[in-house]
């Protein structure tokens, strides 16, 4: 029995979702481009087709050759997965007269013992569609309907073949999870054994066929997947694994010495470079943030390089790449635009250092990663560590970068952060930090008038970084921490907080 699932992508806004389910029922699963089937289909113990914004009636259909799966594998075809099954198997779909978005709940006909087992009748589903299944494809048994929707759900008599029209995966589908649950383990007999424990050791032992007696570099930022991809490769192939872990001088307050200890207490092979003199040069003046990006990433891949070619017979360069960037998404008119996300922070290595790359990382979730990390016995406080960019505090100062800025701005930061920490704050907040601001503002302090700079705290909650909303922090803390900042912070005597949203705002101010 292979226990491997295969998401045929549509261009679903859900697909992703959908493997997160999957894999939160520790059932290992790969999202593939509809139009993209893998060659060796024998490792995949059963298959899901995500839904789509196509139509399967228009010109632009998307209809993959599925005789090699429907009958042979047990599949399961959601919203445009199941009206597919339905439309080229000698059913009818076709525009619905009624909008078929959000709640509905099911009614159960006959024939989904099995599927829906542990389901109560009545159980709230998600609908997200304009056309809907007018008659069921031939050999249909019809399991369950809705108010609207009379085909809800059908299998196909003498196959392991089912079809929902609405979302087991997203979280309004009360029951989502127990009907995939149902579908992959009673009816599709896939063990639940991809535990972060299991995803450890075949990946301990899949690095080390891999990479064999060779020698790997690989930059550590800090954060969470460099550490986690570092940690794995050292459990692979110990002190083969050379670790370089750069200071740009742009780092939080004192995190360049408290990392590498960190690091150097996990027993990793680590090099701290100190190189905040070089960046700093290289970002006299500029005020421009892309401008400013470019510098920081020139100035890293020259230092790395350097420090690489002191690690003699390297092959191969590590790197914390994480699913999300690896998934080729299907374009929403269905092209084979398939586009690959490079990792932002170290993008362009590859070529340059000619290297091999290794990221033992690029097929689990962020979620996964820090499970993962958990299971390796990694310390809470660095897997749940805020994001942090890359160019780190240069696009928090905004305008160009002196060592007296990022002095002050460090302060600032450290202050917030540190104050978060203390009021139990910083696990309920997604990311947060301190912009130093190009304007100085009249302030009094004692008898003095004063003309000093003005930092905004920005404090947000998220999931992905894609969207976010400001964090309503206690007026209290707020109230303490611009306190401590002003008495502080020589430099600064004004401070605000960020009550903006993403979209429109970005989380950093540049
Ligand atoms: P924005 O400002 O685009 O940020 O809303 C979204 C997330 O991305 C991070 N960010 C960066 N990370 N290099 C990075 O490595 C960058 O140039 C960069 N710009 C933004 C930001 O901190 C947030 O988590």
């Amino acid at each position: 029995m292979q226990h491997n699932v295969l998401i045929l992508d549509f261009g679903s806004q859900y697909t992703q979702l959908i493997a997160r389910r999957v894999r939160e029922l520790n059932i290992y699963c790969e999202i593939k481009p509809f139009n993209k089937l893998p060659n060796d289909l024998d490792a995949f113990g059963a298959v899901i087709l995500s839904g789509s914004p196509n139509s399967v009636r228009g010109e632009d259909a998307l209809h993959p050759d599925l005789s090699n799966i429907k009958g042979k594998k047990p599949l399961l075809g959601i919203c445009y997965g199941a009206q597919y099954l339905a439309h080229f198997n000698g059913g009818q779909v076709a525009q619905s007269n009624t909008r078929e978005y959000g709640r509905a709940n099911l009614s159960f006909i006959k024939g989904g013992e099995t599927f829906f087992e542990g389901v109560n009748e009545g159980t709230q589903v998600w609908m997200s569609h304009s056309d809907t299944i007018k008659e069921l494809p031939t050999g249909a048994v019809h399991m369950a309907s809705t108010h609207d929707v009379e085909n809800a759900a059908y299998r196909i008599e003498g196959e392991d073949t089912f079809a929902i029209q609405f979302h087991p995966e997203v979280y309004h589908t009360t029951d989502g999870k127990q009907i995939l649950k149902n579908f992959l383990v009673k009816i599709a007999g896939i063990e639940q054994s991809w535990t972060p424990d299991a995803f450890v050791e075949t990946t301990v032992q899949e690095l080390k066929e891999k990479v064999g007696d060779d020698k790997v570099v690989l930059g550590l930022s800090g954060g969470v997947d460099s550490s986690v991809a570092a940690v794995l490769l050292h459990k692979a192939i110990g002190s083969n694994l050379h670790c370089i872990f750069v200071n740009n001088g742009l780092l939080r307050k004192n995190e360049f010495d408290s990392v590498l200890k960190q690091y150097e207490g996990m027993g990793l092979n680590v090099k701290g470079v100190d190189a905040s003199a070089r960046f700093l040069d290289a970002l006299a003046g500029i005020d421009d943030p892309e401008k400013k990006r470019k510098a920081i990433g020139r100035v890293f891949i020259e230092v790395f390089d350097d420090e690489a070619h002191q690690i003699e017979d390297a092959k191969w360069l590590g790197q914390g790449t994480i699913y999300p960037d690896v998934i080729e998404s299907v374009s929403a008119t269905g092209g084979p635009s398939a586009t690959i996300k490079s990792h932002h922070n170290v993008g362009g290595l590859p070529d340059f250092m000619k290297l091999k790359v290794v990221e033992p990382l690029r097929m689990l979730f962020k979620d996964e990663v820090r499970r993962v990390g958990a299971s390796m016995g990694l310390s809470p406080e660095l897997l749940g560590r805020h994001p942090f960019p890359g160019p780190g505090l240069a696009i928090r100062i905004l305008g160009d970068i002196t060592e007296e800025k990022v002095r002050i701005l460090q302060e600032v930061d450290a202050i917030f952060i540190n104050g978060l920490k203390e009021w139990d704050l910083y696990n309920k907040v997604w990311q947060a930090g301190a912009m130093l601001l190009p304007v100085n503002s009249v302030g009094v302090m004692g008898d003095e008038r004063t003309y000093e700079k003005c930092v905004a705290l920005r404090a947000v909650e998220s999931t992905d970084g894609m969207t976010a909303d400001w964090v309503n922090l206690p007026y209290e803390f707020l109230q303490k921490t611009s306190n401590e900042i002003i008495n502080k912070v020589k430099g600064v005597n004004r401070v605000v907080y960020d009550i903006s949203s993403k979209p429109p705002a970005t989380i950093e101010w540049e």
